[in-house]
């Protein structure tokens, strides 16, 4: 067995750990963002990070109103411009703590005025110590070099950041419906998954869909096939794949839709239609019974609000990718040209 199999499984028990240690900290920064009057937010991050950071994007916009940039750290750290981060939230994030040229955004946030807070799951990196205000992913040491549970745990940070800052008292609840949702669905999901990656056993190319919250789970399964599995895959917003994308469609393209009900739900119907009809390949993970007549592979999951859905189907592209792996032969915790810190400036 897989220690990426292992590490989502924990899934469920970390993030009640991230919940349970971080409620006074996310607190504290919250009452520091309203005695500041911060009014924007810039976040740096590199990899599934970025992707974490995109979840975040949907979330403070939509629950609090404030629009949120993902940084050009090399903005800082390669062309050395100031910028004027007054009144601004700046976030740097960071599984490891080790991103250098996410530390340097963060502390030129620091000197230009910014809050600053940062998520890592090593409480003693240079990132960590380098912030006003630390979340801590408490997810335990992660041994595979593909992450899973430093994901789901930074966008849980993420979400309870917005909910308490958007005044929702009943934040906990919410959170807390996530491992439990987890905890009894992680068994069928990873079904689904191993029947779902015996169907695209010989894929060598694939392109990644969804829109909304669960957008960037459509980046972050792309990356997770692509580093696992050796497929070239790429993931798209469906409103970015009309753009252009959308004329490769063939029936030789295969394409793994996303699409949890949710205010995009005509979107993901109208995609998988113009798929079908050019005859691609079409998986759709969704708890929606009304897409399975468009897929040729229809992998359920359960149904949840849409603000939470990114974690469950965070977890069954992550087992996708996991079982897609064994099916090809890989070993998927030891990535060729990859090792587990990736450190750029
Ligand atoms: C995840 O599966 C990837 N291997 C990669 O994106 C990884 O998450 C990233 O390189 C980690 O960097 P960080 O420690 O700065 O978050």
């Amino acid at each position: 067995m897989s220690i990426m199999r292992k590490e989502i499984f924990e899934q469920p028990e970390v993030l009640r750990k991230c919940i349970e240690t971080n409620g006074i900290t996310v607190t504290a920064l919250v009452a520091a963002l309203k005695k500041h009057d911060v009014k924007f937010i810039s976040i740096a991050a590199r990899g599934t990070s970025d992707h974490a950071a995109i979840f975040g994007k949907y979330v403070f916009e939509y629950l609090v109103g404030c629009p949120t940039c993902l940084a050009a750290p090399s903005i800082a750290s390669v062309y050395g411009r100031k910028l004027d981060l007054r009144g601004t939230l700046v976030i740097g994030i960071s599984q490891s703590g080790m991103a250098q040229d996410v530390l340097e955004y963060l502390e030129e946030g620091k000197g230009a005025g910014a809050i600053t807070a940062s998520i890592t799951n090593n409480i003693d990196s240079p990132l960590a110590k380098a912030a006003e205000f630390h979340l801590f992913c408490n997810a335990g040491l992660e041994k595979s070099v593909a992450a899973t549970k430093t994901f789901v745990t930074e966008m849980m940070l993420l979400l309870m950041t917005g909910l308490i800052w958007s005044g929702n008292t009943d934040y906990l609840k919410l959170c807390g419906t996530v491992p439990d949702l987890l905890e009894q669905s992680l068994e069928s999901l990873e079904g689904s998954a191993k029947q779902a990656a015996e169907h695209l056993k010989n894929i060598r190319d694939c392109i990644t869909l969804s829109r909304g919250f669960s957008y960037p789970i459509a980046l972050e399964s792309a990356l997770k096939i692509q580093e696992t599995c050796y497929v070239k895959a790429k993931g798209y917003s469906v409103s970015d794949f009309y753009h252009g994308p959308i004329a490769i469609a063939d029936e030789s393209l295969q394409t793994i839709l996303i699409a949890p009900e949710s205010k995009m739900m005509h979107d993901f119907e109208q995609v998988a239609k113009r798929l079908r009809e050019a005859h691609a390949g079409l998986t759709i993970i969704s708890p929606s019974e009304s897409l399975r007549s468009y897929a040729d592979f229809f992998f359920p999951v359960p149904k949840t609000d849409e603000i939470t859905a990114p974690f469950v189907n965070a977890a069954a592209i992550q087992l996708l990718a996991c079982k897609l792996a064994d099916e090809k032969g890989i070993n998927p915790d030891m990535p060729r040209m990859l090792k587990k810190v990736t450190i750029t400036v």
